[in-house]
């Protein structure tokens, strides 16, 4: 495949937000991990859509809400290639990733769990890949074992036969939002079905960076979230193999999701409406759609080798500049990791730092990054942590570093 440069400068220029300047200097966005930032073209989609066609899907027979259950499910078939599902029906919109791995713990895990049963976690998950399935273990019994982490901040696969064996589920991260570790999907998703579980990915930070291709991988579930990958937030993807989807009971009961209600009990709908219960992000759902239409103009193999580059620029930036006063968390080989990087700076707090970056327009996260159990493991309380996409240059990591540089003055170094 022929990788292409980004021209950041003309896609930054997309952006209305990043032409804004507070103070009377440019803002230095760098929490994309957090959120990412949103193209005229999305904001466009959505407003046109509100001012033209907006209406209600798949519930009247008058044109115009034809055209929006046509603009509605178009951008279904869009978000189906762009991850290479097999067909549309296997796409359910959900309201974010986190409630798409809540519908596959409660619908998937009540219906094929039992006490006892095994789900297989990585240290390395965030809370929304946690706590769905600490809420089975508090209900059925479950247990759950966990895949330890190296030192540099990968999976350690060595015990991975043992920690499957028997487990009914493996459920992981595709790409780690504190340490930026790209895990090996596909080897995780024969190792899962190897050992006669499921495994479901969490792609809520790889998604929106790389290529994705669930049957390539061999996955069972895939969760992601529209708003870290330059579409609006309130709209979330579970993609999963039908014959999965279809076995399992519904999640949220209501409107759209029924094929027939009487007074003595209901019938479901097919997929995916049986998951998509009352009145869906309508408007959210068309934002998605330009999303993935912005995303695959420039091409997600490209933006991939775009954040490659730019991990290796940080990395060789910030450590030549700084030596031991920061410690970058993760693997320093970019093969393996993506560009979301943790840190420590000195002994000065995470949060105090976030502040004074934000006094030079710099906006990083601090924080726990809803991964707790990681921190824990790293033992720390909290992490500065900045994440860059396609509109983010080397000219934002330097920037990033002189306001490191003034972080340390401030505090007397
Ligand atoms: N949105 C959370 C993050 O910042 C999980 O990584």
């Amino acid at each position: 495949m022929t990788i292409a440069p980004l021209d950041v400068a003309a896609i930054k220029a997309q952006f209305p937000l990043l032409r804004r300047e507070l103070n009377g200097a440019p803002l230095v966005y760098l929490d994309s991990a957090n959120t990412s930032q949103k193209p005229q073209s999305v904001i466009d989609a959505m407003s046109t859509f509100m001012e033209q066609s907006y209406a209600p899907i798949n519930r009247s027979a008058y044109q115009l809400a034809a055209e929006a259950t046509d603009a509605y499910e178009g951008a279904r078939a869009k978000v189906q290639r762009f991850i290479n599902a097999r067909r549309d029906r296997e796409v359910v919109f959900t309201k974010n990733a986190t409630e798409s791995l809540n519908l596959v713990a409660h619908s998937w895990g009540r219906a094929n769990l039992r006490e006892g049963d095994v789900v297989v976690l990585t240290q390395m998950e965030h809370h929304a890949n946690i706590v769905p399935w600490h809420m089975l273990v508090q209900e059925k019994g479950i247990q759950l074992r966990w895949v330890p982490l190296t030192a540099d901040g990968q999976l350690d696969l060595s015990t991975l036969p043992q920690l499957l064996d028997g487990a009914k589920a493996f459920s992981f991260t595709a790409m780690s939002n504190v340490l930026g570790t790209i895990t090996p999907v596909q080897q995780l998703c024969a190792a899962a079905h190897d050992a006669g579980a499921i495994a479901i990915v969490d792609g809520c930070q790889y998604v929106p960076h790389n290529v994705t291709d669930v049957q390539a991988w061999g996955a069972d579930f895939l969760a992601f979230s529209s708003h870290k990958m330059v579409g609006p937030s309130g709209v979330g993807v579970l993609w999963g193999r039908e014959a999965l989807l279809d076995a399992m009971p519904p999640f949220l009961g209501g409107g759209n999701m029924i094929a027939d209600v009487r007074f003595d009990g209901f019938t479901t709908a097919e997929l995916p409406a049986k998951f998509e219960a009352g009145t869906p992000p309508i408007i959210e759902v068309v934002g998605l759609g330009a999303a993935i239409d912005f995303l695959d103009g420039i091409g997600m193999a490209n933006i991939r080798a775009h954040e490659a580059d730019m991990a290796a620029y940080a990395i060789a930036t910030l450590t030549e500049r700084f030596g031991d006063d920061i410690q970058l968390h993760g693997s320093s080989n970019t093969e393996v990791r993506g560009a979301t990087f943790s840190f420590a700076f000195r002994d000065i707090h995470p949060h105090d730092l976030s502040q004074v970056l934000d006094q030079r327009n710099v906006c990083v996260r601090a924080g726990h990054h809803c991964a707790k159990p990681l921190m824990r493991l790293m033992g720390v309380n909290a992490t500065a942590r900045a994440s860059f996409y396609l509109y983010n240059d080397e000219h934002d990591i330097d920037v990033l570093a002189d306001a490191l540089d003034g972080a340390t003055d401030i505090f007397g170094f």
